[in-house]
């Protein structure tokens, strides 16, 4: 399995399982095919609310598969950005998913919210990021990585403008950022920004996830990417699957990929796609798919009269 190595000399698996709607009944079979496929790499997060039961399953798997060749990465959200609630969030996450340390913790989305809310419903449940800084936050998460209960922190959804700022005043800088990205979300000002930063990324949705694009530089819904024709033939020349091409086509660009699936068989399909090489002229191919789409386009942030807007989201990077 490919590795990327991070600014602590440790070595991120560039496949790893993505968690978000994994349903608590299937994470068993889902996790432990996905070791026997090869997997090291496991994504979670607090908000996605199934981490207590991966602690269970990681239990189970530690007999068979030594934590020290596992990576798992967690997320802080959004209502605990203050920094006296930040440590408070990871010992639960930890505690949760039954570990004394953390691969890598990123603070999930640039959104800060009251605690104890889940998903805004009111401007009342909203923080500005002139109340709780990004950069607040950040420096306790830096100091969960003092304490060695992180190994390596990041963040994720943060535009390039958002990176800069922190770059400028954080002790540790961040080593990924995890953000939406496949042939209709390219991301190359990301792209750019990453390789001058020493920052490596990972994609979220790399198989253009369940739902369609939202939001699009062009104005027009895409068809579902594992059935787009030029993705398909590409597949098809190299006698494999959409999804091993377009798994292909992020470890090419040495991106981090962490596709879901609670399918054994898809989960076999998909690890398979991190030994398949792409050549530079399918790559052109897909280059050309590139439309600036969101599937996860933060929206739900910016309802409520929130102090949160499209464009303050993003910055305008699309
Ligand atoms: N940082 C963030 O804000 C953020 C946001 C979104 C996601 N993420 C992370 O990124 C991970 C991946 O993103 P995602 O789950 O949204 O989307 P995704 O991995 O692009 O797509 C997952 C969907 O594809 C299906 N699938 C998987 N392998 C397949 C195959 N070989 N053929 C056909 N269908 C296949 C899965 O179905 P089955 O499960 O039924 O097989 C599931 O419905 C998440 O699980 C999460 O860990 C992070």
């Amino acid at each position: 399995m490919k590795h990327f190595q991070l600014p602590t000399g440790e070595k991120i698996p560039a496949l790893g399982l993505g968690t978000y709607l994994s349903p608590p009944e299937k994470i068993e079979r889902a996790i432990l095919s996905a070791l026997d496929a090869g997997y090291r790499h496991i994504d979670c997060a607090a908000i996605y609310g199934n981490e207590k039961h991966i602690g269970a399953v990681l239990k189970k798997a530690f007999n068979q598969y030594p934590r020290k060749d596992l990576w798992i990465t967690s997320k802080l959200w959004c209502d605990a950005h203050k920094p006296e609630d930040v440590l408070p969030a990871l010992t639960r996450t930890l505690e949760d998913l039954g570990l004394d340390y953390l691969d890598l913790y990123l603070i999930h989305w640039p959104v800060a919210l009251k605690r104890g809310v889940e998903l805004p419903e009111t401007r009342e449940d909203y923080l500005t990021l002139e109340e709780v800084p990004l950069r607040t936050t950040w420096r306790a998460m830096e100091d969960c990585a003092d304490r060695g209960i992180v190994r390596n922190i990041g963040v994720s959804n943060f535009s390039t403008k958002k990176l800069t700022a922190l770059l400028s005043t954080a002790a540790i800088p961040p080593a990924v950022n995890q953000i939406e990205m496949h042939p209709y979300q390219q991301q190359r000002v990301q792209v750019a920004f990453a390789k001058k930063h020493d920052i490596t990324l990972t994609a979220y949705c790399p198989l253009g996830s369940v739902g369609e694009a939202r939001t699009t530089r062009k104005g027009c819904t895409p068809p579902p990417l594992l059935k787009h024709p030029l993705i398909m033939t590409i597949a098809k020349k190299h006698g494999s699957t959409a999804a091993q091409v377009l798994i292909a086509w992020l470890l090419k660009q040495d991106i981090v990929a962490i596709p879901k699936s609670v399918t054994p068989e898809r989960i076999q399909e998909n690890f398979k796609g991190s030994e398949l090489s792409l050549d530079a002229n399918d790559m052109r191919v897909i280059a050309e798919l590139d439309m600036g789409a969101r599937i996860i386009d933060g929206k739900v942030f910016t309802l409520h009269n929130s102090p949160y807007t499209f464009e303050n989201l993003w910055d305008g990077e699309c």
